[in-house]
């Protein structure tokens, strides 16, 4: 039992589509608990601290457009492996080519719109998670439904 926490940003395209809540659910649903959660606009800044290993890459002007164009809602998720099983939960990065169950398969069409973020490694979400929460707004509290999952 690894329990891990994670950043996964709900992106403009499902904040703006109305899929929020039924991206939360994938998320609740699997047994993973919310520790974190707010709507923010994505600074310029913040793209480039948070999107750092792509800054350079030529679809960076594609994406730091769409990041910071409408607002966001930033997750903070825990459980038993958190970053691979909330990746797994999201499908790979082309919405195209991801598995049906998955959000991005279920919901995408578009290569930039592909609604969610989530951390690519435990290194990542420690990193990511602290750009978008201070300390005092990720909760530990016990789950009623722990024992169960
Ligand atoms: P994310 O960081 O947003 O969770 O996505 P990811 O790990 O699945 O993919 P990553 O390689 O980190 O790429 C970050 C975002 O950049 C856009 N992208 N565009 N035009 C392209 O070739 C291209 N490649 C990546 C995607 O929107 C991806 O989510
Ligand atoms: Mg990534």
């Amino acid at each position: 039992m690894s329990i891990q926490r994670t950043l996964v940003l709900c992106k403009p395209d499902a904040v703006q589509r109305g899929l929020v809540g039924r991206i939360v659910s994938r998320f609740e649903e699997k047994g993973l608990k919310l520790v974190g959660m707010k709507m923010l606009e994505v600074s310029p800044d913040l793209a480039s601290k948070h999107y750092a290993e792509h800054v350079e890459k030529p679809f960076y002007g594609d994406l730091l457009g769409f990041i910071t164009a409408s607002p966001i809602v930033a997750l903070a998720i825990e459980g038993d492996n958190a970053v691979e099983v909330v990746r797994n939960l999201m499908g790979v990065t082309n919405p195209q080519k991801a598995g049906s169950g998955t959000i991005r398969g279920d919901f995408g069409l578009n290569l930039t719109m592909n609604l969610v973020h989530g951390s690519d490694s435990l290194a990542s979400a420690q990193r990511e998670l602290a750009l978008f929460f201070g300390s005092d707004e990720l909760y530990d509290y016990e789950s009623a439904l722990h024992n169960w999952t």
